[in-house]
């Protein structure tokens, strides 16, 4: 199956205006020089997730360039009494067309189960945006050998039953190589990637289940990108900390080519 690659940027809690403005110029720029000298458009999307206070701003940066606008969270209503949320119908209106759901630092420290992901999961379909669901085990977990558990449970329970190609992409981001520089090696990303594809495969189809893009998420770095961007099943990338710097991120980006 061949599907486009995807790099994803998550700022996550980083970046003001100024910051904001040089860092989204700087990767618009480079993604359009990659565009003009490389088709970088046909073979790869690029997609910010900046916070929520700058994404009209980095909106009127991307233009026509072709890099994507993603959100990193939101709540599941379209409206309401909810102090402090935000909604898809916000995220659309922002020109959103991507959200990251489930992360595990939102699973964290705002509790976020499965069911809520899956939720706000449907809430993004219902509002055409496509959601990027979150997954992945703690260390403990990985010691325990429960990892493919853990990640097919995950899988199941916060992926709606109406998921596929055009609204949903799935991050396998192993908790402990999120933010630490350690990385799972080749073999545990392609275990883990081929267990995914079986669970989404049982849970809608395989004609369908073959067409949603696996990322990688967890201490992305150029150093590293070529290797786990060229892995069986491993249709991109999650970045974070990476993300925040344009040359490492172009760098990443260019490690498709
Ligand atoms: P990291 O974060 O690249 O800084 O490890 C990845 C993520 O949390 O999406």
């Amino acid at each position: 199956m061949n599907r486009k690659k995807i790099v994803a940027g998550n700022w996550k809690m980083n970046g003001l205006l100024n910051e904001a403005t040089v860092l989204s110029q700087e990767v618009v720029n480079g993604v359009e020089e990659l565009n003009s000298k490389e088709k970088l458009n046909d073979i790869c999307k690029v997609i910010l997730c900046p916070p929520f206070t700058l994404l009209y701003k980095v909106k009127e940066y991307l233009s026509n360039s072709g890099v994507a606008l993603g959100a990193q969270d939101m709540h599941c209503e379209k409206k309401g009494a909810h102090t402090g949320d935000v909604s898809p119908l916000m995220l659309k209106d922002a020109g959103c067309s991507y959200v990251i759901l489930g992360h595990s630092e939102r699973r964290t420290d705002h509790f976020e189960t499965n069911k809520v992901v899956a939720q706000k999961a449907q809430a993004a379909y219902e509002n055409g945006l496509t959601a990027i669901i979150c997954i992945g085990e703690t260390q403990q977990q990985r010691e325990n050998g429960q990892t493919i558990d853990v990640c097919v449970n995950q899988i199941m329970e916060s992926v709606p039953e109406n998921a596929n190609a055009d609204n949903t992409i799935i991050a396998y981001e192993p908790i402990w190589a999120i933010g630490t520089g350690k990385t799972p090696t080749c073999d545990d990303v392609e275990e883990v990637h081929a267990a995914i594809r079986h669970a989404l495969i049982q849970k809608m189809g395989k004609e369908n289940a073959d067409k949603i893009s696996l990322l990688y998420g967890g201490s992305v770095k150029p150093s590293n990108a070529k290797e786990f961007l060229s892995l069986a099943d491993v249709d991109g990338a999650l970045v974070g900390g990476a993300s925040l710097n344009a040359q490492d991120f172009l760098a990443i980006i260019k490690s498709v080519l």
